[in-house]
């Protein structure tokens, strides 16, 4: 028996039945687009369920103890990024809502430098987006950055992922935001997908903000954090206009004064379970062997890809090269196969389950596979992607490739 650990994985005995009747574990391999649960987040939600109030707003027991269980999980998170004064940390849906909560807070005029290697959510939501081509390699990107800062005038951020989540490959962020920070450029990282497999430290990526998602970070629970500067976000029309995100309002409209801090950006009533559940991951991660849990995740990215070159009409893709870094996804071009049908056969005939598609990053996926369609997320164009990280095992990858292979 092997000791039972906050990162251990909720419902890794799922079993499915197959066509020929034979009953096999689930093999999840689609964490990239949302991770399992482990059991410091399901232990944390188990343990307020029973006594869970109001946030902020009461002064009975329950709802003294869901505002302090709120804003103690607004302080483990701000440890897990690094936040420190003059930060802020905002909880929000997701990645998706953190950026576009920041977008509205850019200064009006701001230009956002952004390149096409990003997922929908860090491509979209920016007023007045400068698009930068997908490099084909880390100096390229850093290289093409200076360029396009050079010819900008006027206030201008970058916004840049951690980790691709079409081919895991690590983004150069540090260098980047050297970069960008040298002609007096504010960083945004989209830790999305980097978060579940790296540290994040505001202060060593170079970033000036990070956003990233919960049910990403094995905390399935509808959570997502905007950490950085405070000076924008205080000067900034709140997120949701509403109670909580206001501290006085008069009789007459526009007699208001919004409050500052994340309650400005957080109006309504918060989602207590989501923000309790994703600090308890980010506080097992703290705790936890970083080091070790790269290892296995690195030995499982190995061993999948070097037996993906034994399956016939299969490709890997990546922008930078094979040498590049990355976490725990890897998406395959196939010569011939459709990749949804493989995902579907992968999963009825196998158990298995992956993602194919587009993978809401339409301009990246068409660049890698050089293809003129556009396609919508999850139609039949683009590629198959498997995505693992905390509980996965090599007889998941064996199964996969032996599935692939057949
Ligand atoms: N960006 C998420 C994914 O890659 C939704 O699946």
């Amino acid at each position: 028996m092997f000791p039972i650990s906050p990162l251990d994985v909720v419902g890794d005995d799922l079993k499915v039945t197959l066509p020929d009747g034979e009953v096999v574990r689930f093999a999840h391999l689609d964490y990239a687009a949302s991770a399992p649960c482990v059991r410091a987040a399901a232990g944390a939600v188990q343990d307020l369920l029973p006594r869970y109030g109001s946030v902020h707003r009461g002064t009975g027991v329950r709802s003294q103890a869901s505002t302090l269980a709120y804003e103690l999980a607004r302080d483990v998170v701000a440890e897990f990024t690094g936040a420190g004064p003059g930060d802020c940390v905002v909880f929000t849906r997701n990645t998706t809502d953190a950026l576009n909560l920041l977008a509205r807070a850019l200064p009006p005029g701001t230009t956002t430098v952004v390149f096409d290697g990003e997922h929908h959510a860090n491509l979209l939501p920016w007023p007045n987006p400068v698009r930068l081509p997908a490099p084909s390699s880390p100096d390229e990107a850093v290289e093409a950055l200076d360029r396009a800062l050079r010819q900008l005038t006027g206030p201008a951020v970058l916004t840049v992922t951690g980790a691709s989540n079409v081919t895991g490959e690590v983004w150069p962020v540090r260098r980047l935001a050297d970069v960008a920070h040298s002609y007096g450029v504010r960083v945004i990282v989209d830790a999305a997908q980097l978060a579940p497999h790296h540290p994040v430290s505001l202060h060593e990526l170079g970033a000036d903000y990070l956003a990233f998602s919960g049910h990403k970070l094995y905390a399935p629970f509808g959570a997502g954090v905007l950490a950085g500067r405070a000076d924008w976000l205080d000067a900034a029309p709140p997120y949701l206009a509403g109670g909580g995100a206001s501290a006085s309002v008069g009789d007459r409209p526009g007699e208001l004064t919004w409050a500052t801090g994340p309650a400005r950006h957080e109006g309504g009533t918060p989602n207590l379970l989501g923000a309790v559940a994703l600090a308890a991951v980010c506080e097992a991660l703290t705790g936890a062997d970083r080091t070790a849990l790269h290892d296995h995740e690195q030995a499982l990215l190995t061993r999948l890809r070097d037996g993906l070159r034994d399956v016939p009409g299969a490709t890997e893709v990546s922008l930078f090269g094979p040498e590049q870094p990355r976490v725990g996804i890897v998406s395959i071009a196939f010569d011939g196969s459709d990749p949804a049908e493989v995902a579907r056969r992968l999963a009825r005939d196998h158990g298995i389950g992956v993602r194919a598609g587009q993978f809401c990053a339409h301009p990246l996926v068409r660049r890698l596979t050089r293809s003129a369609s556009a396609g919508e997320c999850g139609t039949a164009t683009g590629l198959l992607r498997a995505s693992f990280g905390l509980g996965s095992t090599t007889d998941e990858v064996d199964r996969l490739l032996a599935a692939l292979r057949s």
